[in-house]
């Protein structure tokens, strides 16, 4: 680890019952890096995402984000560092069905002390750099798919994370979508020096990133 690093996990295992389903796994990331994750389906990147980013803890090995070990971090810590630290895009989204579109991006800013005012500012503010402003009254289920996913990397980016964890991000969405969508998370990595660890399928886009990591069978290959 040295301060160069966003994350530095060390011999990370992560077992189901007998299932080993990531097993030795040393990996640093830069800060500003652009890391794609690739690899055949079940071989156990989400599982590495979720142990990344502390939204699962390892069985054993640690990680160490921003500095921080976060193996070691108790539930309440981890949940406040997490939120301040890191956001999530999802294949599927995960947007709340019955709040508007400025809602679900505003949701993270709920535990933090501002006004419902500043909230929906800052929430606007984010859809407009989406280009979905004028969608922010809407519903999910009254969005197409490219624009769920930019709701959602809206949400993802309102806390000013310092490192982004997709998670095939553009698995639903349509070849030209894709390109839009990937377009948006390479500018945000380009002028704000975020950190992005991306699992995807999509070779062109594991292409365009600083490095790609490959993943076998719960083992990164070198
Ligand atoms: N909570 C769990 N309990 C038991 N087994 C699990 C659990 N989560 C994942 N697995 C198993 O771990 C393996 C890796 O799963 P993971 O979701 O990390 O794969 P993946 O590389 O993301 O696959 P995909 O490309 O299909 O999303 C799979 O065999 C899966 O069945
Ligand atoms: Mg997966």
């Amino acid at each position: 680890m040295n301060n160069h690093h966003i994350i530095s996990a060390t011999d990370l295992n992560k077992d189901f019952d007998s299932l080993q389903v990531v097993k030795g796994v040393n990996l640093d990331v830069n800060k500003g890096e652009f890391v794609a994750i690739v690899g055949k389906s079940g071989s156990g990147k989400t599982t590495l995402l979720s142990l990344l980013s502390g939204l699962e803890r390892p069985s054993s090995g640690r990680v160490i984000l921003d500095g921080r070990d976060i193996t070691d971090s108790s539930e309440n810590e981890l949940a406040l560092f997490r939120r301040d630290t890191v956001g999530f895009v999802f294949q599927s989204f995960h947007l709340i069905p019955t709040l508007s579109a400025w809602e679900n991006v505003a949701l993270p800013l709920f535990p933090v002390k501002i006004s419902a005012e500043k909230r929906r500012e800052r929430a606007l503010e984010l859809l407009r750099q989406m280009e979905m402003e004028h969608r922010a009254e809407h519903r999910p289920s009254t969005l197409s798919g490219g624009e769920k996913q930019r709701v959602a990397i809206a949400r993802a980016l309102i806390n000013n994370p310092k490192i982004v964890f997709a998670d095939e991000p553009t698995g639903n969405l349509d070849s030209a979508t894709t390109d839009a969508i990937l377009e948006i998370l390479k500018c945000l990595h380009a002028d704000n020096g975020l950190s992005l660890v991306m699992v995807t399928h999509d070779l062109d886009l594991a292409e365009s990133s600083d490095r790609i990591i490959r993943m076998q069978d719960g083992e990164v290959l070198s």
